[in-house]
């Protein structure tokens, strides 16, 4: 009987290896964050390694990401990530919510609840795992965004709209 289950569960562990969600790679940067905010090398580099994977249209996927159900489990981070934020469309949004999404992203890094911890366990994902240096890196460069936008749009058009 448990062998049965067993050949069962292995013939459910090969067939599912066909199933693959589609990957999450664009070279489209047509609204990427890039082509309106100034972002540095080093600050650009630090959101490369540690958030652009769920939070763009680019992820660089490691081996383990073409193993089922794996690959479900990542993809299901990405599709959640992109549509809190992400960068590759970042533009393309009513400029409040480019200014409430800097915000956030401060808060997250600050707040140590971004990059999600499930990415850097077991040692995956090691760049990932930010000093507090990197971290106050992406802060004082979200903040400068937000400054930058202050500075560029009159106050009440970066205010959010309230939710009816
Ligand atoms: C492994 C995937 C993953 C990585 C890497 C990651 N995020 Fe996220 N992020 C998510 C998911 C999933 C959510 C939505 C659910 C949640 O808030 O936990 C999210 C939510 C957010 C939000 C909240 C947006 C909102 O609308 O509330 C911000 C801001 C954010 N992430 C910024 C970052 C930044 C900045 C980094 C890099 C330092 C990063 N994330 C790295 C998956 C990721």
């Amino acid at each position: 009987m448990l062998k049965k289950i067993l050949l069962a569960l292995l013939a459910i562990l090969v067939l599912i290896q066909f199933f693959r969600p589609e990957q999450n790679i664009s070279g489209d940067l047509t609204y990427d964050i890039s082509k309106k905010y100034n972002i540095p090398e080093d600050v650009n580099q630090l959101l490369k390694v540690a958030c652009n994977d769920c939070h763009s249209n680019n992820t660089v996927y490691p081996w383990y990401a073409n193993v089922q159900p794996v690959a479900w489990w990542i993809n299901d981070h990405i599709e959640d990530g992109k549509r809190h934020l992400n960068f590759s469309e970042f533009i393309h949004r009513p400029i409040a919510i480019q200014n409430h999404k800097l915000e956030e992203t401060i808060e997250m890094v600050e707040d140590h609840e971004m990059p999600l911890e499930s990415y850097t366990n077991f040692g995956l994902h090691a760049e990932a795992n930010l000093s507090a240096e990197e971290r106050n890196k992406i802060i004082a460069w979200a903040e400068r965004q937000m400054q930058y936008l202050k500075d560029a749009y009159p106050a009440d058009s970066l205010v959010m709209p309230k939710r009816k």
